[in-house]
């Protein structure tokens, strides 16, 4: 028997799910098929139910999706909760299972893949939207010095502190209240990359260890990383091995069995 798996976004066409999907089940043997689904912006519900009734074992989502799987599932994991946002969905007999494995994927590609240890570090969050969010519960459950979200509008990044406070070692402000300090990992949770511009981030922000990251993945640098590059950060990543990492706890979530991710990073890369 294969299992069938999707994800489900609008668009859907550039999903690289399921490229790494087909990858992990060849690697590991899993008898599953993964494929993309493209739902109607005011059918998302109806789109999930459906795949379901046809024996639909489990979905990722992605944009413009995320808030519509938190209301739909009829369970949540933690990481689900706080982020606010779904990205993973496991239906089971008598429930549908929404996860989050956005901000355990950053951190492992950080950890693991880059080789960088959070624990003790000074990090920069920029944003405070969706993406943002789905990354906070995580990075401070790595244990870091501090945990700095800056964001254009104070107030956003006011309200994601104080509904973590209880997690870590938090502050926010706005990108001019960064001025004179600097951090170790700066990461960009803000949707400047999508059209091409830069956070008003202060001169100084990077010091000669910092680890640039931007989670979103392009064939060229960024204007961050192009940004992080001139200020002498020492290492840049996009978000490609985040988005491996995700996929992969995803997996883990439905299968039970944890793909090598290395090898499917470099394939993507090579790929884009
Ligand atoms: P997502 O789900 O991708 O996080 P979002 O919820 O629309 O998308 O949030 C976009 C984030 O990017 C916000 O934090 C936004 O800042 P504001 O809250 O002030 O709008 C941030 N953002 C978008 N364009 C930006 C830019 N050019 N410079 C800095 N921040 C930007």
């Amino acid at each position: 028997m294969t299992d069938l798996y999707a994800v489900i976004g609008n668009p859907i066409a550039h999903s690289k799910s399921p490229f790494i999907h087909t990858e992990f089940s060849r690697q590991t043997g899993q008898a599953m098929r993964y494929e993309a689904l493209l739902a109607p912006l005011d059918g998302f519900a109806k789109t999930v139910n459906a795949f379901r009734q046809q024996g639909g074992k489990g979905m990722n989502v992605t944009v413009p999706f995320k808030l519509a799987a938190h209301k739909l599932v009829t369970q949540l994991t933690e990481r689900a909760s706080m982020a606010q946002a779904v990205n993973t969905i496991k239906f089971d007999e008598d429930r549908i299972l929404g996860d989050n494995t956005d901000g355990i994927g950053l951190e492992r590609d950080i950890t693991n893949n880059l080789g960088i240890p959070i624990s003790d570090k000074r990090i920069l969050l920029m944003g405070a939207g969706g993406a943002a969010r789905g990354v906070i519960l995580p990075l401070l459950e790595a244990n870091p010095k501090i945990l700095v979200i800056a964001n254009r509008t104070k107030s956003k990044a006011h309200a994601l502190h104080q509904q973590f406070a209880a997690y870590g070692k938090l502050a926010s402000g706005d990108f001019a209240d960064l001025s004179g300090e600097n951090f170790d990992i700066i990461i960009n949770a803000t949707s400047a990359s999508l059209h091409d511009a830069l956070p008003p981030l202060p001169a100084g922000i990077f010091c000669r260890q910092s680890l640039a990251y931007d989670m979103m993945y392009s064939q060229k640098l960024t204007p961050f990383l192009t940004f992080a590059q001139q200020q002498g950060a020492k290492y840049l990543a996009d978000g490609t091995g985040m988005l491996v990492e995700q996929a992969a706890e995803s997996f883990f979530l439905w299968r039970d069995v944890r793909p090598e991710t290395k090898h499917v990073i470099e394939l993507l890369k090579l790929s884009t």
